[in-house]
């Protein structure tokens, strides 16, 4: 079976894991169960991790737009040596198979930390593309098909799933899903903890519930991902 290489994206900025540590972020610990999950079923992955708490991204500056919006053989050092720290985000996305992000709800949207890693990644002539004249669309995503992108999230209230009584003020998922689609990541899972601020039986209901659905969905991707190995020949090269 092709190793892959599953991209770990932590951004509570509760540093402690709940369950573990007093008052520890309930994103970390899911995203924790999810990888722990996945490398039981499949130990010959890679994981690659990222804590966006301890190592902020930069945010988007006047000189990262300057550097990023020239092609890149007019780039002098000084803007290749600026863009060094989206490069480095870039390719490890481009890396990945499966990339799972942990992400608290703050103000009914993601955390800075996390906004300032996909402006970091959503770049032009990195993992999208453009042409003013193309007739099939200005814009194209340049990461190769069949990436997976796991969401995983924590809310102090109850309500922001689909069909839920705050749906319509929930800003996370939609944040997330609608830049990566724009770069090619389209197949998307997502799954959350409640009642974080009740702190009461619902919340260990809700974890208990989230973690079960995460040991599901980590059967379904892992056994879809062994009916694509199946279907490759022995010699075949994983993209
Ligand atoms: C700065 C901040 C803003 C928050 N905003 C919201 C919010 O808008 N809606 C909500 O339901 N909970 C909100 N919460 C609660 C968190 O979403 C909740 O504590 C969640 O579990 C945080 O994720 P974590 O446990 O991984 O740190 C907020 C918490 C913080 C610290």
């Amino acid at each position: 079976m092709p190793a892959l290489h599953l991209l770990h994206i932590d951004a509570s900025a509760r540093l402690g894991v709940s369950g573990i540590h007093p008052h520890g972020s309930n994103t970390r610990r899911l995203t924790q169960h999810f990888v722990d999950r996945w490398s039981s079923v499949r130990p010959q992955d890679q994981v690659i991790y990222r804590d966006l708490s301890r190592q902020r991204p930069s945010p988007v500056t006047a000189e990262w737009i300057d550097a990023a919006f020239i092609p890149p053989e007019q780039r002098d050092a000084e803007m290749t040596a600026y863009l060094a720290e989206s490069d480095r985000l870039v390719e490890e996305l481009t890396r990945a198979d499966l990339v799972v992000i942990g992400v608290p709800m703050y103000n009914f949207g993601i955390p800075a930390t996390l906004k300032a890693w996909i402006d970091n990644v959503v770049r032009v002539g990195a993992t999208f593309g453009f042409d003013r004249d193309r007739a099939e669309g200005p814009y194209w995503p340049m990461l190769s098909a069949g990436k997976r992108l796991v969401i995983l999230s924590s809310r102090g209230d109850a309500g922001y799933d689909p069909g839920g009584r705050l749906e319509s003020v929930n800003l996370v998922e939609r944040s997330i899903t609608l830049p990566m689609s724009y770069i090619g990541l389209t197949e998307t899972y997502r799954i959350a903890i409640e009642y974080d601020e009740s702190a009461d039986d619902r919340l260990a209901a809700s974890i208990d519930k989230a973690e079960s659905a995460v040991d599901t969905l980590v059967q379904k991707l892992a056994a879809a991902q062994l009916q694509v190995s199946r279907t490759l020949p022995d010699d075949a090269a994983i993209p």
